[in-house]
């Protein structure tokens, strides 16, 4: 049994919701996170979460939507927060890798997130790109909330920082990428911080890397940290969903 701690389910990437639900499931995939990070996106991921019962959501409006975002959206979002599928607030951030014109509206949204996150009792989800310093910096500023580090790819010593501050890691296809730097730094700092990501439809593991992601592949991505980490699959499954169920409250 393995739990998709983050993915995007819109009908933008695929033909028919109902059969990638079914594909799941027979994937022994028991539920997914659907993170919906755009206002559209939001109101969509919360309809499937009603839909299917092994559906849950978080919310956040990603860095990228930072110019767009009025305070009338974070009122809103705000009382969306009260679903009893929503299980946190994500993805929320930085992502500089375009530039960072728009850098002080992006802290300002992150922030605003961050203490919604704080006020409510809920994990955050963080996206992070080309951002870690600063990151870092504003997550130290709200110290009860704790979190996942959507996607991470860092270096061993980021990796530490982050753990030591309470966050969890979320490990995706990147791991099973040939020569992948992830190999390494998972090995040393073990599985005991690890979640379990496709980030689908982005970042197809191997061996299907090009095609189409989804939340059935996880099970490559376990296979791969359990090699990496001279365990087993099932060790792993364990493991990761125990981390799941600490950090966002599931049973
Ligand atoms: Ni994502």
């Amino acid at each position: 049994m393995f739990i998709d701690t983050h993915c995007h389910l819109s009908l933008e990437d695929y033909e028919n919701i109902d059969s990638v639900i079914q594909d799941n499931r027979q994937a022994g995939i028991k539920c997914i996170i659907i993170s919906g990070c755009t206002k559209e996106s939001i109101q969509e991921s919360l309809k499937y979460a009603d839909l299917y019962e092994d559906v849950y959501v978080t919310i956040g409006y990603h860095p990228s939507e930072a110019s767009l975002t009025t305070e009338a959206d974070i009122l809103a979002f705000e009382e969306l927060l009260s679903h009893k599928k929503v299980i946190g607030i994500g993805e929320i951030g930085l992502d500089y890798h375009y530039g960072k014109e728009d850098a002080s509206l992006q802290k300002e949204l992150f922030r605003k997130q961050m203490l919604l996150a704080d006020k409510h009792h809920l994990p955050v989800v963080i996206h992070s790109r080309d951002a870690t310093e600063e990151t870092i910096n504003i997550l130290k500023e709200f110290p009860s909330v704790k979190g996942d580090i959507h996607c991470f790819s860092g270096s061993l010593e980021t990796a530490k920082q982050y753990i030591s501050m309470g966050y969890y890691l979320g490990i995706g296809g990147v791991v099973t990428f040939k020569n992948s730097k992830l190999f390494s730094v998972i090995q040393q700092i073990g599985i005991s911080s690890v979640l379990l990501e496709t980030d689908s439809p982005y970042l197809t593991p191997e061996p299907n890397r090009g095609k189409q992601n989804s939340s059935k592949y996880i099970p490559a991505i376990a296979k791969c940290i359990a090699e990496v980490c001279d365990l087993t699959i099932e060790e792993v499954s364990k493991i990761t969903l125990q981390n799941t169920y600490r950090l966002f409250d599931l049973k």
